[in-house]
């Protein structure tokens, strides 16, 4: 039986709220009669969600993610920046950014601050990240700069920087993943939450402040999503102070939020340092419904003693292993941390005033695992020449094994004096490779032996 059908679809796309309109024409002819219908209908789409429906402008998907972190810059750290806290060097009760504040009060905190941020990061920076062929910038911001509490002593001004470095980031072709560093109440009790000590997120109203921070952030953004690619609901919730099942909850309702302003914009969820496959396996993938989730892990070899006691090669073998783990996650998975540093020498790195694990003199360390010399405070050219080796094969390592997902990026961009951690100086001095793709030594992630000189 001869059937002939023509059908003639005209469809009509509007941005906001998004109707197609489908018109046809339909003749079916049969042995006997002929049918001849028209049709007409709309498709209604409740497409709020879809105020900026363009396609994300970074394949996380096909590109590898290769960033640095613009670590202490809108929320301080004191090892990033030991001269900004220099003054309580010896004590005074000084030890984060809310007790900064605190300390010097709103008008000598923001001039203080303002020099700060308009100093520490400039535009040479995202230009020489972008000749370094990096393509990722984090940046770490903390709900105070748009969602200020009752009572708290921090100050505002950030945002114009953060504003002015996306400019920055779209002259130099870089993407800026927008990190939520802090949250009321502090997320973990880290100096990098803005507030050390005890972790009171889930207390009170501050769950809620925190989506509201996000949703302002995510709202300021949503017209420059060409460079503003991703958005982290928060840096590090600790797993140890909070309920996992409102963690759970607020990365919903924070993606929902992020989701209000754009379909595709990447919305990034922290492992709270639970096993990223495990754990997270299951969790908002694309079979559970949610689009475009990247989880974000940190990967340190540093903040135990069993971890400061490895040998060189056997950083490297860990890195290594961190490979495959990365590659069976069921969504897209960045190590959005991770660093040159095999100790945690760096002066301050446990807190202001605090000593190390590595050389013992972290209280409440016993054991000695060698001496921090040029690794607490210097400049890249002056560490030991043992230390650069173990560095970049160590390095070089890393990017073997993090490539195996969506990317990594490094922590930090620079840093005052810690050597180990400044991207830049060690790209300058040769120590990580360029091209980023290049290696100077055979690929350690292939083999169990130790390819490391002098070990
Ligand atoms: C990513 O690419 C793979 C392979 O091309 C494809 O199977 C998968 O569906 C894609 N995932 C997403 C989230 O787009
Ligand atoms: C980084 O390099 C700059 C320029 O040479 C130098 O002034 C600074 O001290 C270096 N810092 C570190 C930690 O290497």
């Amino acid at each position: 039986m001869p059937i002939l059908v023509l059908i003639f679809v005209h469809d009509n796309h509007n941005g906001i709220h998004q109707s197609t309109y489908y018109r046809g024409s339909l003749f079916v002819t049969g042995r006997s009669k002929t049918i001849v219908g028209g049709f007409h209908f709309w498709k209604e789409q409740e497409l709020t969600i879809s105020r900026n429906k363009r396609q994300l402008s970074f394949d996380y998907n096909g590109s590898k993610v290769r960033g640095v972190n613009l670590g202490g810059w809108f929320v301080l750290e004191p090892w990033i920046t030991p001269s900004i806290f220099s003054q309580w060097a010896n004590g005074g009760g000084v030890v984060d950014e809310y007790t900064y504040t605190q300390a010097l009060g709103p008008t000598e905190a923001f001039n203080r601050l303002n020099q700060h941020w308009a100093t520490w990061i400039t535009q040479a920076d995202f230009q020489e990240i972008a000749s370094f062929g990096l393509n990722h910038v984090r940046i770490p911001i903390g709900y105070w700069a748009v969602n200020p509490q009752p009572g708290d002593p921090y100050v505002q001004g950030q945002l114009t920087y953060l504003d002015q470095a996306i400019g920055w980031a779209r002259s130099a072709g870089l993407k800026v993943m927008l990190d939520l560093h802090g949250a009321p109440g502090s997320q973990n009790g880290f100096d990098n939450s803005g507030r050390y000590g005890s972790i009171n997120w889930q207390s009170g109203d501050n769950v809620a402040q925190t989506v509201i921070a996000i949703k302002a952030l995510s709202d300021r953004y949503a017209s420059q999503t060409d460079v503003v690619t991703a958005i982290e609901l928060l840096n590090e919730p600790a797993n140890w102070g909070n309920d996992m099942s409102q963690v759970k909850q607020f990365y919903y309702d924070g993606w929902g939020n992020v989701r209000t302003d754009n379909a595709y914009t990447a919305v990034v969820i922290h492992d709270a340092f639970l096993d990223i496959q495990s754990y997270w396996n299951g969790f908002m993938n694309i079979a559970s419904g949610v689009n475009d989730v990247i989880l974000d892990t940190h990967i340190y070899q540093i903040f135990s003693d069993a971890e400061v006691a490895m040998k060189p090669c056997q950083h490297v073998q860990t890195a290594c292993a961190a490979g495959p783990k990365v590659a069976g996650t069921d969504k897209w998975l960045v190590v959005g941390e991770w660093t040159g540093a095999q100790t945690d020498c760096a002066k301050w790195l446990n807190g202001l005033g605090k000593g190390a694990r590595y050389d013992g003199t972290l209280a409440g360390s016993t054991g000695y695992y060698g001496d921090c010399q040029t690794k607490y405070e210097g400049t890249v050219d002056g560490l030991l020449a043992v230390d650069k080796t173990n560095l970049a094969y160590y390095v070089e390592a890393q990017l073997d094994a993090y490539e195996q997902h969506s990317g990594w990026i490094f922590w930090a961009w620079k840093t005052e004096s810690a050597p180990e951690w400044h991207f830049q100086n060690l790209t300058r001095a040769g120590l990580i490779p360029q091209p980023l793709t290049s290696r100077k030594f055979a690929p350690q992630c292939q083999t169990s032996a130790c390819l490391i000189p002098g070990n």
